[in-house]
């Protein structure tokens, strides 16, 4: 079913962390890629002018613009500049949406993003409502998406009160990466991983996500949620999902959404036993952290997906901060050839496939050849079959695109969002002491047992060009 096109956009938290990181560089691309033109409306309570707002926004995009070793594309950014309005005001005054309305013009189906934190979620679409700006418009909502399940069921009603589910948009960044895209595109498009794409020829999953930093400048933050809430339950669910779930009857948004929902159903709750929680040396000394902070900033688990196809296949999954790297790669190991016949192929299994998904994007093989020479010995090889380094489009600006579109394919729907909280819900505050590792190193020691003898595939740093 298509849906009218937003013909505003209004993002609240203007002023805010996430608009200058993200919203503002989005912005500049689109009016520069796709040529956005409509009225782009920042709302804060920061007693700002329109002025101040243009002139964070050029700080934004000169920020992303040297970061990306390039200049600001001038004229991209004069249209932006001259798109953009401000409302200033109180959450809680009527006055400040009625602002709103009167910005928002002729407009009949504003998008309303709310990069603000969630308590104030009901207080915005109430306020939006009771001025006339919710009719006909989209909400657009930023993780996190709740504490655990019962928050987050609050929020789907507090949003549901105003908005019907069609019209409400879960960002998880993740899901508009290129890389993530490619995994979806690349399982889908090929009918050669099908018929082995299973307990029958999978060993099992590994997904790790490595992050080299720490949290310097979000301890706060951090303290309030640690690995499984910021990472766990969303960018590194969503992306198992789309590794193992069927196919959808079709490429529509409902399609794919219905099979990722069976597929998050269909994982089955983690208990304490199941996951190892980890703490980097020094996080408690961190600004903002507790002294005895027991957060966890790296965890390791072993899900299981009750389904005929993976029943009995582990997906081990861990991700931290303070590891050796930053990167995010996913590994499908396949069983090894029921017997020997040449020479003893021992673990690691050298027949597998490799999606690294941060920051490269890299889609490769791995298999055995004969070594050259008499005898018949054998080495892995690894065949390339995908590598590109760029990111060509930011998540943000894919993802807020569709939004205006109103394409949620890549949004995680309401009941998705229980679902995965469902997975985790058991072991967010349990009691066990978490375990001390290393910075630099690949987390404690503990987590090692999760993955048996075959153990973790450590990421390497990935050659820059394919050999
Ligand atoms: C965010 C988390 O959602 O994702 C961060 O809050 C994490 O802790 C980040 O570092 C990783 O995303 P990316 O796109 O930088 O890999």
């Amino acid at each position: 079913m298509t849906t009218p096109a937003s013909d505003a956009l209004v993002f609240f938290g203007a002023t805010g962390d996430l608009a200058y990181k993200q919203i503002f560089p989005a912005l500049l691309a689109m009016v520069a890629r796709d040529g956005l033109d409509m009225p782009v409306i920042g709302v804060a309570h920061a007693g700002w002018s329109l002025e101040q707002l243009r002139q964070r926004a050029r700080d934004s995009v000169a920020e992303a613009a040297q970061k990306a070793g390039k200049g600001v594309d001038e004229g991209a950014f004069a249209k932006l500049s001259a798109l953009l309005q401000y409302v200033d005001g109180d959450y809680n005054d009527a006055a400040t949406f009625a602002q709103l309305r009167q910005a928002l013009g002729g407009a009949q189906a504003p998008l309303h993003y709310l990069a603000i934190p969630p308590s104030l979620f009901g207080t915005v679409v109430n306020g939006l409502k009771a001025a006339g700006c919710a009719d006909g418009a989209r909400v657009v909502v930023e993780k996190p998406f709740g504490r655990d399940l019962a928050s987050a069921q609050a929020l789907n009603r507090t949003l549901h009160a105003v908005f019907p589910e069609s019209s409400v948009f879960r960002i998880d960044h993740y899901l508009g990466k290129e890389a993530v895209q490619n995994l979806l595109y690349f399982r889908f498009a090929n009918s050669v991983l099908e018929p082995v794409w299973n307990n029958r020829y999978v060993d099992r999953v590994q997904i790790t996500m490595a992050e080299q930093f720490g949290v310097d400048g979000r301890g706060s933050f951090y303290e309030g949620v640690g690995a499984i809430r910021d990472v766990l339950q969303n960018h590194l669910l969503q992306v198992t999902s789309l590794l193992a779930m069927d196919a959808p009857i079709g490429s529509d948004p409902a399609a794919l959404n219905a099979e990722k929902l069976r597929l998050f159903r269909a994982m089955r709750p983690l208990a304490p036993a199941d996951v190892v929680r980890g703490q980097f040396r020094g996080y408690r000394e961190v600004s903002g952290v507790a002294a005895d902070s027991d957060v966890e900033t790296f965890v390791a688990l072993r899900l299981a997906i009750d389904t005929w196809r993976w029943s009995g296949v582990p997906f081990l999954i861990r991700a931290g901060k303070k590891l050796p790297l930053t990167t995010t790669q996913v590994m499908v190991d396949m069983k090894a050839p029921p017997l020997s016949v040449f020479d003893a192929i021992g673990a690691p299994q050298s027949n597998y496939f490799r999606f690294r998904l941060s920051p490269q994007v890299v889609l490769a093989e791995g298999m055995r050849v004969k070594r050259a020479g008499e005898a018949m010995q054998g080495e892995p090889v690894e065949l390339i079959v995908h590598h590109h380094s760029g990111v060509e489009m930011s998540p943000y600006e894919r993802l807020l695109g569709d939004a205006l579109r109103g394409d949620n394919s890549l949004f995680t729907s309401d009941a998705c969002m229980e679902a995965a909280w469902r997975v985790v819900d058991h072991v967010l505050d349990h009691k066990d002491a978490v375990h001390l590792y290393e910075p630099g190193s690949w987390g404690p020691p503990e987590a090692a047992a999760l993955a048996g003898d075959e153990g973790w595939h450590d990421p390497q740093p990935e050659a820059t060009q394919p050999c």
